[in-house]
């Protein structure tokens, strides 16, 4: 047995992660006289949120004439077809009120000139179904939107007497013998301490696995918890081949700079001053999805036509904007350029390249945030890794197979609004909208004050020998080695172009790093206060786990889609790919994959009309 004292903490729900989506389901459940527990392993005001600039989706038809149906159609349409639509109607239908709700919580908006909140163009949207012209659909907080966006949330939190436990790190979920989740076992930073937190629901909102590519937006805490939490439960991830490359990372550093530029104005140029995207997008240009920029920067640069003396890169302009409206609409990015690239960007254009920054698969939900049960991973014996191809049999039809008392939101989640390939400014309403629907859906499910059940001694040993046999002694090779190890693998053998030889070579390497994981992990600080290398160790095996799924999903996927691009199946096959990709690993890195089909139906939520978009050709 174990010996780790626990500390134990009961509480009616859980939230994981106090990043905009796991605060705004603590605003939420909180709301409903629950006593509510947020436990975060950063201070919540640096969750990665923070980061977030360009706006917030929602058809107020401020500038010109929109419609919430006009916004699921483009959300659709940058799907590539692949999104839940009874997921993305709710979500652009409830867009509206979830911004007067943020309004009224005090985010203090940039406003037009007749005083409504301020509204920017966006990639891949339209007005009319796509037939009209763009639609300004971004509500804006400068750029500094998702930082507006988090602080107003946390004040909420605070109000609502939400409790927090920061700097805590959550290990593995305590999911009982019948299936139900109990809440889960987590390790504090500042004193060393294990602490079980049992709760009636929980709900991750830990974001994203960004980190596990070497040039990311993401920030160093995106290590994907959640889902490494997920797959070692035995439950499978969905849709994890859909990585997003943003097209404007600065050069060099990979911090964002925000699409919003575009938004304004920004144009995009090669070394000869081109504007290029017109022989992508001649429709859309700059104002194409990101899928379909960061494709064409890449090919502009395997042209010759890069910027710089690498001609490694492309140029982002904005020196034709009216000095106003980047003092007052772009303050971030001017200060961003000027900070990490010395650049003053009224008089010099930026050097950009395709950034990894956001990862559209995650724990698989319905529009409620409730899990889907889907296939676990076998363990088989140790060797070589392998996946088991899809089996149709167990193809899973709809959401009644959930998780009892297990919920996720955010980017941790895929509930799939975004499918394929996500619309900027769709991620913060996501956080929002089903936040919201997370918190009051679990809250919906608790009896207050109802008792907890006891835990099986069993269950406690299997989750702290793991912890303990993660800190054991047993090779030379620091986890950040691996962990930089695997970056570079996910760059080169899952980016913007892949295809068969390169997807089976990365398969091989990440199977190498499962290898050195088991046999020659070093932990060089053997306490547990604040002990980085063990987090390090924790996070990279969050982070290999998903890297293994994502890119056995990537090989088994011979078709292109949305930010899946495989050169030796470039179109999209609808016969056989529509559908989402489940995938699940066991603790010797052999996958299993599986399939679910694409719920391709919506009712209006207000009226029960039905709406839906069959699946066309994509262009901008
Ligand atoms: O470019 C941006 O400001 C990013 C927005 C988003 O990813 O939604």
């Amino acid at each position: 047995m174990s010996t780790y004292p626990l500390i134990h903490h009961h509480h009616d729900l859980l939230v994981v992660g106090a990043g905009g989506a796991g605060l705004r389901a603590s605003v939420a459940a909180s709301s409903k006289s629950l006593s509510v527990a947020c436990l975060s392993k950063a201070p919540p005001t640096r969750s990665h949120t923070v980061a977030a600039q360009g706006g917030i989706n929602a058809a107020l038809g401020n500038r010109v004439a929109d419609d919430w149906r006009w916004h699921m159609y483009d959300t659709i349409r940058g799907s590539d077809w692949l999104g839940d639509q009874d997921a993305i109607a709710l979500l652009c239908e409830r867009a509206p009120e979830a911004i007067v709700e943020l309004e009224s919580m005090g985010m203090p908006f940039t406003r037009d000139e007749n005083g409504h909140i301020y509204q920017r163009a966006y990639g891949g949207q339209s007005t009319d179904y796509g037939k009209g012209g763009p639609a300004y659909r971004a509500c804006a907080v400068a750029d500094r939107t998702g930082h507006s966006l988090l602080h107003t949330l946390y004040g909420q939190a605070l109000r609502q007497k939400v409790k927090f436990f920061v700097e805590y790190v959550a290990l593995d979920l305590l999911l009982d013998e019948e299936g139900i989740c109990r809440g889960l076992l987590a390790w504090r930073l500042e004193t060393g301490e294990l602490h079980l937190f049992q709760a009636h629901a929980t709900i991750i909102a830990t974001g994203g696995f960004g980190q596990a590519y070497a040039s990311t937006t993401a920030s160093t805490i995106c290590t994907g918890d959640g889902g490494g939490m997920a797959l070692r439960a035995g439950l499978a991830l969905q849709d994890m081949e859909f990585i997003q490359f943003h097209p404007t990372g600065l050069y060099g550093a990979g911090i964002l700079i925000t699409e919003g530029a575009r938004g304004e104005g920004a144009l995009l140029k090669n070394t000869l001053g081109e504007r290029f995207m017109e022989r992508y997008a001649p429709n859309s240009m700059e104002l194409a999805s990101r899928d379909v920029i960061s494709r064409a920067m890449m090919q502009e640069i395997m042209a010759g036509r890069g910027a710089g003396a690498k001609k490694d890169h492309l140029l982002l302009d904005l020196t034709h904007l009216e000095p106003n409206i980047i003092d007052s609409k772009l303050p971030q990015i001017a200060d961003i350029a000027r900070t990490f690239g010395r650049i003053d960007i009224h008089k010099k254009p930026i050097p950009v390249l395709p950034t990894v920054h956001y990862t559209m698969g995650g724990i698989p939900t319905n529009k409620y945030g409730e899990v889907i049960k889907s296939c676990g991973a076998r363990n088989t014996s140790a060797g070589s890794p392998s996946i088991v191809a899809p089996d149709p049999a167990q193809s899973l039809h709809d959401s009644q197979d959930l998780i009892p008392g297990l919920y996720a939101v955010g980017e941790a989640a895929c509930a799939s609004v975004h499918g394929a390939n996500r619309l900027g400014c769709n991620a913060l309403l996501e956080l929002v909208v089903f936040g919201k629907n997370a918190g009051e859906q679990a809250a919906g499910a608790i009896k207050h004050g109802a008792a907890h059940k006891s835990l099986s001694p069993e269950l406690l040993e299997q989750l702290l020998a793991r912890f303990d046999e993660l800190r054991r002694p047993r090779g030379g090779i620091r986890p950040n080695v691996i962990r930089k190890q695997l970056q570079q693998v996910m760059h080169s053998h899952a980016g913007i172009f892949r295809e068969r030889a390169l997807l089976e070579e990365g398969r091989k390497k990440l199977h190498e790093l499962w290898e050195l994981m088991r046999h020659d992990l070093h932990i060089a600080d053997r306490s547990l206060l604040w002990n980085n290398d063990l987090l390090d160790a924790l996070e990279t095996d969050n982070l290999l786990r998903q890297a293994t799924v994502a890119m056995a999903s990537a090989a088994a996927r011979t078709e292109s889609r949305g930010a899946h691009f495989r050169e030796d199946f470039p179109a999209r096959d609808d016969a056989h790919w529509l559908k989402h990709s489940l995938g699940s690993v066991d603790d010797e890195g052999n996958v299993r994959l599986a399939s679910r089909p694409v719920r391709l139906t919506a009712e209006e939520p207000q009226t029960g009309t039905a709406i839906s978009f069959a699946p066309e050709e994509r262009a901008y």
